[in-house]
């Protein structure tokens, strides 16, 4: 166990020497060279038992220079004060989490940890005698499982491929960061769910992960999202010009508002309404534990992108938000296209043209939240059931009220 006596003892000095320093990056290697220097080189001397491969890493040691390895690491190498933090293009240490900027960054953190869960909890029995029954299922309910499940084993996949190879560098805040990590992970395990899903009613994988390139309602979300990857996902990419720091608040509508916030919700509706009708339970289950997650994710990138326009009003100019309707708009349209492909004809109590009129509710919200226009009049929300899941502006209302049951694992219950 630590005793923090002789931590103290040993640090104090160290840690005051360092505080009184003129400069940082000096105080560092003062308290780097005083606390360890002499153990270090005592630790480090070659013995009579060291093997060759040893007496290498020990020289090689020797000759490590940690004023270049700490000078490498992002952003300046001093104390943090909570105003040089900023979402993009911060020039403090982003190595140091605290003192928070961002609290509501923090907090959804805390929350989706809090809401921790893994696809094996869920029973799928029951799915897969329903599944397997000639007549446990119509030909169009058996089609929006298949289509929801080619969708979205490769949707997830592609937002997680985004968070990580794109978005996670360019936001330069550690609480977002801490967050973000936590939502590639969650990711992780929305794939995780999918592949479960597929497993246990022994579908044809090929034939489910190989939708996105097969049909085209799919295939067209797909590729409308990858579009806005591809330049930011360069590793040479750079924000700080007023055309990067755009491409990255392009990136920001479209997975956030519209791969999230719009692609995900007639498939969503479709399952959950299934669950509702004591049909596909565990699957459904698996859904509204996902709807949670991405409920949280979607808060978040607004909430990041409402803080990017604050600090840089120079980006959300009216071609910048002329653009980002028209993505809105056209994520809807391509929503309703595939609520047309999944339901040809009318079932589980709606049809396509219903799921018309809730999609552009939701795009309405998606448009005000980011501070736009509604382009969508006169809409009102044919499945009110959803709202009461979805449209609850604080997510912890939703917990309370729906899971509260929930922490790590255990059952959701139909009301
Ligand atoms: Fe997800
Ligand atoms: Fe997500």
């Amino acid at each position: 166990m630590l005793s923090w006596d002789e931590f103290d003892k040993e640090d104090g000095e160290v840690v005051a020497k360092g505080a009184n320093a003129g400069h940082a990056a000096e105080a560092t290697m003062d308290r780097l060279d005083s606390a360890g220097g002499a153990a270090a080189l005592q630790a480090r001397a070659v013995t009579a038992n060291d093997s060759a491969a040893i007496i290498r890493a020990k020289t090689a040691l020797d000759n490590l220079d940690i004023a270049e390895g700490l000078a490498e690491l992002e952003g300046a190498s001093a104390r943090v004060a909570v105003d040089e933090k900023r979402m993009i293009n911060c020039r403090a240490d982003l190595n140091q989490l605290v003192p928070f900027k961002y609290d509501w960054a923090w907090q959804k953190y805390l929350d989706g940890c809090a809401n921790h869960w893994m696809p094996q909890e869920v029973n799928m029995t029951a799915d897969i005698a329903l599944w397997k029954d000639p007549e446990g299922l119509t030909d169009d309910e058996r089609r929006i499982v298949m289509r929801n499940l080619g969708f979205f084993s490769t949707a997830d996949s592609l937002v997680a491929n985004n968070l990580v190879l794109a978005v996670y560098r360019l936001i330069t805040n550690p609480e977002c960061r801490q967050y973000i990590l936590r939502q590639a992970f969650e990711e992780a395990i929305h794939t995780h769910a999918y592949q479960y899903c597929i497993e246990s009613l022994a579908m044809d994988e090929g034939e489910i992960f190989n939708m996105y390139h097969e049909i085209p309602s799919v295939a067209k979300k797909a590729a409308w999202g990858l579009k806005y990857t591809r330049s930011i996902s360069d590793p040479k990419f750079e924000t700080g010009t007023v055309d990067t720091d755009k491409e990255l608040l392009r990136n920001l509508v479209a997975y956030y508002c519209v791969l999230e916030g719009i692609f995900f919700y007639c498939g969503f509706t479709q399952i959950l309404s299934m669950g509702r009708r004591n049909k596909m339970t565990g699957v459904a289950e698996q859904f509204q534990y996902i709807l949670r997650d991405e409920s949280m994710h979607l808060n978040f990138g607004i909430d990041v992108i409402n803080q990017i326009k604050l600090e840089n009003p120079q980006l959300w100019d009216a071609e910048m938000k002329e653009e980002a309707t028209q993505m809105i708009l056209q994520g809807t349209q391509l929503e309703i296209e595939y609520a047309r492909d999944t339901m040809p004809r009318g079932v589980l109590g709606m049809n396509a043209a219903m799921m018309e009129d809730y999609l552009k509710f939701i795009a309405n919200r998606r448009l005000s939240q980011i501070g736009l226009k509604e382009e969508y009049p006169n809409t009102t929300n044919p499945f009110p059931w959803m709202s009461e899941i979805m449209d609850l502006k604080k997510e912890k209302n939703f917990f309370e009220t729906r899971v509260t049951e929930y922490q790590t694992g255990g059952a959701l219950s139909w009301d």
